[in-house]
């Protein structure tokens, strides 16, 4: 069974206002058991848990202000107005986004980039125009350039990989060229956890005047992001994986590339007015939001953005690292451990194959002792391809994750070793 106590070494790590302890008392499912063992949640890079603060919001939303947006004259209207917009300035503010109109509420970063793909692609991509991709990206930053350069009989570039997992910056500036339309690339990678170098690869694409689109769907919980420090031209990520719910996210873009953006979806609320003869679009961001949004979605995404700003991004990353660092040493230190990503500038996560045993087995039996983790390919098959596996099992780690629990990861990976001697 998996014990879970916060020990002297998680206090260690105190002293600039970050308590562990009091962060867990806020998730209500980390007390949860399951059958016995208690619940060590490593499976934070596929959705992470929400603090009663989102929950609260959400269910304050439904319970107090549930009424559609910008459309009534009523007072529940314009209250759930006003959240929904408050939220969105939250989430400006969060990414250093100079104005609440660069900000689009989307479903998660896969709509994010679907988005782009259909109305910047669709406009700025034609025959023979490359993107570039790399080999660490998420299916949802691949297959919608796949789609896109299939239609508009374009290339897709791939940025290749060390073997520690790491961007190669050389191949990289290889590959752009006069007919490089648009970079899009991950900031964290999810099945790797390499942190890229995303000022230098928008410097780069910039001094050829080549766009770029960041994936920041990992990044966002445990980094600070500042888009205008990274400078890059478009930058998506979800709620779900940064303590918010499911089924919202964001897309930041530059206020000018925006407007000059084509219709997404169209429908209610991005129009000012419609006749059978002639439409006339709304203003941003609306006009990139058509139909009813996830309204309760937003608030709780909001909430989670107060949540982390409370904590302060710099302190989480700083916690982070050191588990991050722990977790490396108490793993590395079991010899039949193989780390898949062991790049110089990591994050959050540890991915790993146990010599011999497939990772499905690794996380059933891990699953038995209360510790859940991931296992498959994560999303990111040319990775698995790129390092000759056909899986991994992936402990991420998030602000609420102790040492214990890498302990109690440890010592279910020993017994699951025992298992299959
Ligand atoms: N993108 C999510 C993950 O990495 C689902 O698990």
């Amino acid at each position: 069974m998996a014990i879970v106590d916060v020990t002297d070494q998680d206090r260690d790590t105190r002293g600039t206002g970050f308590d562990v302890d009091r962060i867990r008392e806020d998730f209500p499912i980390l007390r949860t058991r399951l059958d016995g063992p208690q619940l060590v949640y490593l499976d934070n890079a596929a959705t992470s848990q929400k603090p009663r603060l989102v929950i609260d919001a959400v269910s304050d939303y439904y319970a107090n202000t549930n009424a559609n947006i910008h459309r009534g004259v009523h007072r529940l209207s314009v209250q759930a107005t006003d959240a929904y917009e408050n939220a969105r300035g939250k989430i400006q503010r969060f990414i250093g986004a100079e104005r609440r109109e660069e900000i689009v509420f989307v479903r998660g970063t896969t709509e994010a980039v679907n988005l782009i793909a259909q109305t910047f692609g669709r406009t700025h991509i034609d025959r023979d125009d490359e993107v570039i991709i790399s080999t660490m990206e998420h299916h949802s930053n691949i297959v919608p350039w796949q789609l896109l350069c299939e239609e508009r009989g374009a290339r897709l570039r791939v940025v290749p990989i060390n073997d520690d997992g790491e961007f190669l910056l050389d191949e990289y500036e290889n590959l752009l060229n006069d007919r490089t339309k648009l970079v899009a690339v991950t900031h964290i990678a999810n099945a790797l956890g390499t942190i890229n170098p995303v000022e230098r690869i928008v410097e780069l694409a910039h001094a050829r005047g080549v766009r770029v689109l960041i994936d920041g769907a990992q990044a966002v919980p445990h980094t600070e992001v500042d888009v205008r420090r990274i400078d890059c031209d478009f930058y998506a990520f979800s709620a779900h994986k940064m303590f918010g719910p499911t089924g919202v996210g964001a897309l930041y873009g530059k206020l000018d590339l925006l407007e000059s953006l084509p219709p997404y979806q169209s429908g209610g609320d991005m129009i000012k007015s419609v006749t059978f003869e002639k439409t006339i679009y709304n203003d941003l961001p609306h006009r990139l939001e058509a139909g009813t949004p996830n309204i309760a979605g937003a608030i709780g995404f909001g909430a989670a953005v107060d949540y982390l700003t409370a904590i302060g991004m710099d302190n989480i990353a700083s916690y982070e690292d050191d588990l991050l660092r722990y977790g490396t040493k108490v793993l590395s230190a079991i010899p039949e451990v193989r780390l898949i990503g062991t790049a110089r500038e990591k994050a959050s996560v540890l991915s790993f194959v146990l010599e011999g045993i497939h990772p499905h087995d690794v996380g059933t039996i891990l699953d038995q002792r209360g510790v859940a983790v991931r296992t498959g390919h994560h999303c990111s098959q040319p990775v698995m391809q790129r390092f000759k596996v056909p899986a991994t099992a992936r402990a991420s780690l998030a602000l609420y994750n102790t040492r214990s629990e890498i302990d109690a990861l440890a010592t279910g990976l020993r017994q699951v070793i025992e298992v299959f001697q």
